[in-house]
């Protein structure tokens, strides 16, 4: 198997995914959204890039998530906060999602054969899917505003860890994939302290969402493996 790493949605071409698994990486915090959502029992989730996109998709019970600037979009149901995602409030439900990067790393994977939305909390189940996917693998790292985003390189090297037990060291890393394995390896005691102080997690901190860092920073806690399938990601449960 092997494993190339793309650090921010702007590097990436549509050539990077044909006959791939890609695995779409935004830690902070569209796809801890994401994967929360999905645990929390929302029926689906519909990622759009723009607002104007997700305003039109939208059918009268849809519930409308997102961010800009990493606020509540005007006249949507939900920000981009995991903890507003629970049960109570998405069970059941289709959700349409914008968010400023997150999204758009979904949506740039779209050649991919298969597309997972990956965090730290769900890292070692997406990687245990994509190893029964059988195919080539590529970390999309969201980044943030086209630049590479640490929190987001610390998850593609939680992943390549996961895929090394998986595979007994069997796989193929590009050298940026080296890189951010030894970014993993070198931080994974200190991975809420890395998010902290990351640019991604002080814009958070700025705006009160400490909690929402700390959400986002947990270590494998779902075995939620949200897939993307026509337009909309749902969930694919590992036993
Ligand atoms: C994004 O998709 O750009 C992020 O999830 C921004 C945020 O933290 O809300």
């Amino acid at each position: 198997m092997h494993v190339q790493v793309i650090s921010s949605v702007n590097e990436a071409c549509s050539a990077n995914f044909h006959h791939k698994t890609a695995f779409a990486i935004d830690v902070l915090r569209a796809t801890s959204t994401i994967v929360t959502a999905l645990s929390a029992g929302a029926a689906s989730i519909v990622p759009a890039e723009t607002v104007m996109d997700a305003r039109s998709l939208q059918r009268p019970e849809d519930l409308m998530g997102g961010e800009r600037f990493c606020r509540k979009i005007a006249g949507f149901d939900l920000g981009n906060s995991p903890k507003e995602y629970h049960a109570d409030v998405v069970r059941g439900r289709r959700i349409i999602l914008t968010t400023t990067n997150g999204t758009r790393a979904i949506h740039k994977s779209t050649k991919a054969e298969s597309i997972i939305a990956a965090s730290l909390l769900n890292a070692a189940a997406a990687a245990k899917y994509a190893l029964h996917l059988q195919r080539d693998v590529v970390l999309l790292c969201a980044g943030s505003h086209d630049d590479f985003a640490i929190e987001d390189g610390l998850c593609a090297g939680l992943l390549i860890e996961e895929l090394l037990k998986l595979k007994g060291g069997n796989i193929e890393l590009d050298d940026f994939g080296i890189a951010m394995h030894a970014l993993y390896r070198d931080r994974a005691e200190d991975i809420l302290e890395t998010l902290m102080h990351s640019q991604s997690g002080k814009r958070l901190l700025k705006l009160g969402l400490r909690e929402d860092i700390e959400a986002c920073a947990r270590v494998n806690v779902l075995n939620a493996v949200p897939c993307l399938s026509g337009d909309r990601l749902i969930l694919r449960e590992l036993s």
